[in-house]
C-alpha cells in the first residue's frame, strides 16, 4: 500500500534564528535497536544544515544495528548495556556518565527502550526529548499499534515530547498522524507510523537546534514562528 506524504503542514521556510558566531547546539541520541529515527535525525541535520551537531549515539544494547550505521557516519558511538548493571539507578548513572562528556544541549531518545529513573530525568530536565509511537496521551507504554487496532481508533500516530518522570507523558512538541485501515496488522500500522515519525522528529529536533522551542508556565510548548507542529500521511486507498 502506498502512503503518499502530504505537504508538511509544519514546514516553515524561515531561516535558522541564529546570530553569527552563535554556538552550535550539541545533540546526543540514545537508541536501543535499528535506529531509523536516529538515522532520520542525522541525515536531516546534515542535509538541512541545522546549527547543530550529533555529538554521539549511545545505545543500551551493544548489538544495536543503529550503532554500526552511526559509526560508519563517523559519529562517536558507545554502548552502555543495561545488562551490566544491577538496577535502574546504576544503569542510569552509567548512562549519564557516558552522555555528560559530550556536553549535550539536548538528549534525544530515538527508539531507546529503557525506562529512565526520576533522577536521570531531573538531571536532564528540559533537555530530554522522546518519540513515542502513539498520539499521546492515548496508548502510553508498549504495543501501541496493537492497542490502536484493538480499540478501533481511526487515527494513530506518534508524539515528540519532553520527557517527565511519568512514562510517555510530557509537554508535546509535535505529533504525526496516520489513518488506521480496516485490514491493518500491528506491523503494517507500525510501518505507516514510522513514516510520519521520520517527519515529525527531525522537524522537532530542528526547532530545538534553532533555539525556537520554549515551555510556557502551564507546561505547554511554544515554537517560535508558530508552525502547526502536525504531520500527516494519508492512505491512497
Ligand atoms: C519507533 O517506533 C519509536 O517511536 C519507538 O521505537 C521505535 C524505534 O524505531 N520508541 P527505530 O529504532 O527508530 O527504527
Amino acid at each position: 500500500m502506498e502512503c503518499p506524504i502530504l505537504p508538511d503542514f509544519s514546514a516553515d521556510s524561515s531561516p535558522p534564528a541564529q546570530s553569527p558566531g552563535a554556538a552550535r547546539r550539541r545533540l546526543v541520541l540514545l537508541i536501543s535497536g535499528r535506529g531509523s529515527n536516529m538515522q532520520a535525525l542525522v541525515e536531516a541535520c546534515r542535509a538541512e544544515g541545522w546549527p547543530a551537531d550529533v555529538a554521539a549515539v549511545i545505545s543500551s544494547r551493544p548489538d544495536a544495528a543503529g550503532l554500526d550505521w552511526a559509526r560508519a557516519q563517523g559519529i562517536a558511538t558507545q554502548a552502555v548495556s543495561h545488562k551490566d548493571y544491577p538496577n535502574r539507578e546504576a544503569f542510569d548513572a552509567a548512562l549519564a556518565a557516558a552522555i555528560e562528556p559530550h556536553q549535550p544541549d539536548y538528549v534525544l531518545l530515538a527508539g531507546f527502550m529503557r525506562v529512565l529513573t526520576p533522577g536521570f530525568v531531573a538531571r536532564f530536565a528540559g533537555r530530554l526529548v522522546n518519540i513515542h509511537p502513539s498520539l499521546l496521551p492515548a496508548f502510553p507504554g508498549l504495543h501501541t499499534h496493537a492497542q490502536a487496532i484493538a480499540t478501533g481508533v481511526r487515527v494513530h500516530g506518534c508524539t515528540v515530547h519532553f520527557v517527565t518522570p511519568l512514562l510517555d507523558h510530557g509537554p508535546i512538541i509535535a505529533q504525526g498522524c496516520v489513518p488506521v485501515l480496516a485490514d491493518d496488522t500491528p506491523e503494517a500500522l507500525a510501518q505507516r507510523v514510522l513514516q510520519v515519525e521520520h517527519l515529525a522528529y527531525p522537524a522537532a529536533a530542528r526547532w530545538l537546534a534553532e533555539g525556537r522551542v520554549s515551555l510556557a508556565a502551564d507546561q505547554r510548548v511554544d515554537v517560535a514562528g508558530n508552525p502547526s507542529r502536525l504531520f500527516m500521511l494519508e492512505s491512497s486507498r
